[in-house]
Parts: structure tokens; sequence; C-alpha cells
């Protein structure tokens, strides 16, 4: 009896380190929701009782619709959930969906993040063939700007992100997501959108140079081409040096979590369980 009462009392005790605040996943440009299970199931299986939501908009075609028009619909979603788990919720975005997940935290101050986590997520855009060509295999990347920067082009998600070296002015003229979201072009929401982003508990990039896909693989991690496709990580990239939504902050405050796993594939992340068991779970709340 009393021993009973002693294994009650334990699982009881340990039951809250065991299970985390639910966790919200956002699958990738040209997949849907069912190529996240393996993160869902792998979660509930070392954390049973966790509550984990896997996004089922905007899969296969639909995911090339705008990337804000997907901010503000799933958002919308997003908001509810985190209305009844007022604790806070994980957030985990896989590829583009890690940079639909981030307009989200920026936008609805009433979406609640404890982590969010960015795996291989073309943060800081995408300027290479390989992405390009999952979508649109008959483009070139050194021609696709003429395409992508004119308001045609701008109907594509990808376009929304497309970081043209070669043609900043273009792209600042534009594209209506990426520079306004990373505050690259200020504006009436410049403000909102950092403060959001402050409101993290953690912030995780995952990214690796084995990607292949994501384009320089350092856009994971907010790193990027300059104007000759020479890599300038994030440190020296205005976007932390100035502080403009963040990040600076976040690192200083032993917040931020930059994280590089070699051997990797871009098709691999949300399908190897040593990713699961060793990037994302230490990181969830
Ligand atoms: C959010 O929740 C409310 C009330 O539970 C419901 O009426 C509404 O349709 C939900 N919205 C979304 C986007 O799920
Ligand atoms: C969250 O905020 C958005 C606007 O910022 C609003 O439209 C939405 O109804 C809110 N959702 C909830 C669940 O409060
Ligand atoms: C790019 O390279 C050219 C030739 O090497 C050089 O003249 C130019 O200054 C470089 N531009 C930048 C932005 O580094
Ligand atoms: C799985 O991830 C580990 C790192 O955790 C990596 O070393 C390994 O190569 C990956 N396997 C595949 C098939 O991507």
């Amino acid at each position: 009896m009393a021993l009973k009462i002693v294994f009650l009392g334990l699982v009881l005790f340990i039951t809250p380190i065991l299970c985390y605040k639910p966790v919200v996943l956002i699958h990738g440009v040209m997949t849907g929701s069912a190529s996240m299970e393996m993160i869902k199931f792998r979660i509930e299986e070392q954390h049973p009782g966790t509550i984990v939501y896997n996004v089922n908009r905007f899969e296969s075609w639909s995911s090339l619709e705008t990337m804000w028009h997907q901010v503000l619909e799933i958002g919308m979603d997003i908001a509810n959930i985190s209305a009844s788990h007022p604790e806070g919720i994980n957030l985990i975005g896989y590829s583009q969906g890690g940079l639909i997940a981030r307009g989200i935290v920026e936008t609805f101050p009433n979406v609640s993040v404890s982590t969010f986590i960015s795996l291989s997520s073309p943060q800081a855009g995408q300027y290479g063939a390989g992405f390009l060509h999952l979508v649109f295999p008959g483009l070139v990347k050194d021609t696709v700007y003429e395409l992508f920067y004119s308001r045609v082009g701008q109907h594509t998600s990808v376009g929304n992100y497309w970081n043209d070296p070669y043609h900043q002015s273009l792209y600042e003229t534009y594209s209506v997501y990426l520079p306004y979201i990373n505050n690259h072009i200020k504006s009436a929401k410049s403000e909102d959108f950092k403060k959001n982003l402050l409101r993290l508990k953690r912030l995780v990039l995952i990214g690796g140079p084995d990607d292949n896909v994501i384009t320089p693989w350092q856009s994971s991690q907010f790193g990027y081409y300059d104007a000759n496709e020479t890599i300038i990580e994030m440190k020296s990239q205005d976007i932390y040096m100035e502080d403009k939504i963040g990040l600076r902050t976040l690192d200083e405050s032993g917040r931020l979590h930059v994280v590089t796993v070699p051997g990797v594939n871009h098709f691999s992340w949300h399908m190897n369980i040593s990713i699961v068991d060793d990037y994302l779970l230490p990181y969830l709340d």
C-alpha cells in the first residue's frame, strides 16, 4: 500500500516533466502533413501525453500559394490552438514551413510560442537550382528573377522568398514577403515583427552543409550570399548586427540555438529519427 502511494506520487511528479507543451508541426513545399507524421509519432512515443497538431492546410500544389496567405490562414488556426493552451506551445516548421512559422510568430501576438524550431528553412532566402527545380523544373536560377520579381511572380510562395544576390534592387521592389519579415524594408509592422519574435523563449535554427536543396545552406541559419555569392554568416549580416528582428537580443540572452548537422540531405531532416531525438526533443518546452 505504502509502496503503491509512493509509486503513484512518483508518477504524478514525473509526468509533467515527460510531457511537453503542445507541439504544432508545419510541413514543407509540395508535400503535406503526412510527411511530418514520423516526427509526430516519435514525440508522442517518447513523451506520451504530449499533444501534437500536424497542420494539414496548403498541401501539395496549394503549398505554392502566397506566403502571406498561408501565414494568415495557418496563423488563425494556431491562434485558436494557442488560445486553448495558455501555457504556450512549441512550433516546428520544416523547409518552407519554417518560414511560414516565423511569419506567424512575428504577426500574431495571440500565438504564444515557447520554442520555435526552424528545421532547414530558407530563413534568409533561396537562390539555387535545387529548390527551384523541385517546383519549376524548367526554370533557370540566373534568369528566374525576371519572373519572380514581378507582380505575377509574387503569386507563388517560392517567389516570395527568392533572394537573387545579383538583383537586390528588384528584390526590394517586388518581393512582398521576405524583405518585410526580415525588417530589411521598414514598414508599419516592423516594430511588431521584432517585438513578437522576442517573445520566444527559444529559437532553434537547424541546418547543415549536406542539405543540397536550401541554397546556400547557411540560409537555414540566417547566413547568405553577398553580391558576389560569398557566404556571409549570420553574425556578420545586418539583420543580426543591427538587431533588426531581435536575433542578437535572443542570442545575447541565451535563447538562440544555432545547430549545424552534417550528413543530412534536405529530404531526410523530417524522416530521420536521430534528428528528432538529438535535435528536436531536447529543445521542446
Ligand atoms: C477557432 O475557434 C472558434 C471557436 O472555437 C471557431 O468558431 C473557429 O471556426 C475557429 N477558427 C479556426 C480558424 O479554426
Ligand atoms: C488572433 O488575432 C487575430 C488578429 O491578430 C484575430 O483575427 C484572431 O481572431 C485571434 N484569434 C484568437 C483565437 O484570439
Ligand atoms: C565582386 O568581385 C569583383 C571582382 O572580383 C570586385 O571588383 C567587387 O568589388 C566584388 N564585389 C563585392 C560586393 O564583393
Ligand atoms: C540522420 O541524422 C544523423 C545525425 O543525427 C546523420 O549523421 C545521418 O547521416 C542521418 N541519416 C540520414 C539517412 O540522413
